[in-house]
């Protein structure tokens, strides 16, 4: 206890996601009645957007500890048996990044998932057996991106799917007005629309930016955050009017001037910026897409007119 955090610790706190924290408070109400575990809950979505911060919301509200893992860091299928005999009745484990758990990991979790229990090989050759050891009931918080990217008998066994959207202008300038408080610093109203513009409709991009407005307010300005110290700041973060950072304006470039400005395959657009594609896919692109500066095709990537006036390059001729 006691670690300072932006983070909210109730629902009631948590600013929007409407649709899933909605629902998310009735079946935390209905587990509660019941006194069950909550069903398993499956959050995706671009990252930034909370998925971590409202899975240690709903064991806050259950009442239960919550064990914070990922994908990545469970290697093995013992690893994950560990983590599951540690946790008591109705207790929530969250694992960020599920998609990347590997095979024999994820079959230690189905049963898990459905009967609570884990299913023992003990032995080996013709002595071998399966021993069947009980758990504590208790639900699982996956965290992924990309819900496609998910086996099916893996996305089967979640209850509840929640979709995270970025988030609007409006819920971003309540985030960004609450971590202020919480901070003690003071921002004016144009400031706070302004860093809510440039956030990608990212809670975590909008903290960050006040955290680094700040530092420049102390040193550079009055200790009131303004509009010109916030547009110092965002200048020499390179992060422009729409929020757009180095590398969003070099794909846009990069697919107006080698591409003719689209239809381009993802896997060529990565090879020629050197970015991994699933980083692309999952953390440039959707804010790229949702500002109206590249459309997905059945062809591949196209900017828009948006994005060529953005950039300043001329619109070529039509044909
Ligand atoms: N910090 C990160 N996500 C948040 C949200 N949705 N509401 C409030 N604070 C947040």
């Amino acid at each position: 206890a006691g670690e300072f955090t932006l983070r909210p610790k109730k629902l009631e706190d948590y600013i929007g996601q409407k649709t899933a924290t909605d629902n998310l408070k009735i079946f935390i109400e209905a587990a509660q009645l019941r006194k069950e575990p909550l069903d398993h809950v499956l959050f995706y979505g671009p990252p930034g957007l909370g998925k971590t911060t409202l899975a240690g919301i709903i064991a806050n509200e259950l009442g239960v500890d919550l064990r914070i893992t990922s994908g990545p860091a469970i290697d093995r299928a013992g690893d994950l048996a560990a983590i599951l005999t540690n946790l008591n009745e109705n207790d929530v484990l969250f694992i960020d990044e599920i998609h990347r758990l590997n095979r024999s990991v994820e079959e230690v979790l189905y049963s898990a998932m459905e009967d609570y229990a884990l299913d023992i090989i003990i032995g080996k050759g013709p002595s071998a057996r399966s021993i069947r050891l009980d758990l504590a009931k208790f639900t699982l918080i996956g965290a992924t991106t990309r819900a496609g990217s998910l086996s099916a008998p893996l996305r089967d066994r979640f209850g509840v799917i929640s979709k995270f959207e970025l988030y609007t202008i409006d819920e971003l300038k309540k985030i960004i007005k609450r971590s202020a408080g919480l901070l003690d610093i003071q921002v004016d109203e144009v400031s706070l629309e302004a860093m809510a513009r440039r956030s990608r409709g990212t809670p975590r991009v909008a903290n960050r930016m006040l955290k680094r407005v700040r530092d420049f307010s102390q040193v550079k300005g009055s200790g009131v955050i303004d509009l010109a110290i916030t547009n110092a700041t965002l200048k020499s973060l390179g992060v422009d009017e729409y929020g757009l950072e180095s590398l969003d304006r070099e794909l846009l470039r990069l697919i107006i001037q080698r591409f003719k400005g689209g239809p381009v395959g993802i896997d060529t657009i990565a090879a020629s910026i050197g970015e991994d594609r699933v980083t692309i896919e999952d953390v440039y692109e959707p804010y790229l897409i949702q500002a109206g500066f590249l459309h997905r095709t059945q062809k591949g990537r196209m900017v828009s007119e948006q994005a060529y006036k953005h950039l300043g390059i001329q619109l070529p001729e039509q044909g």
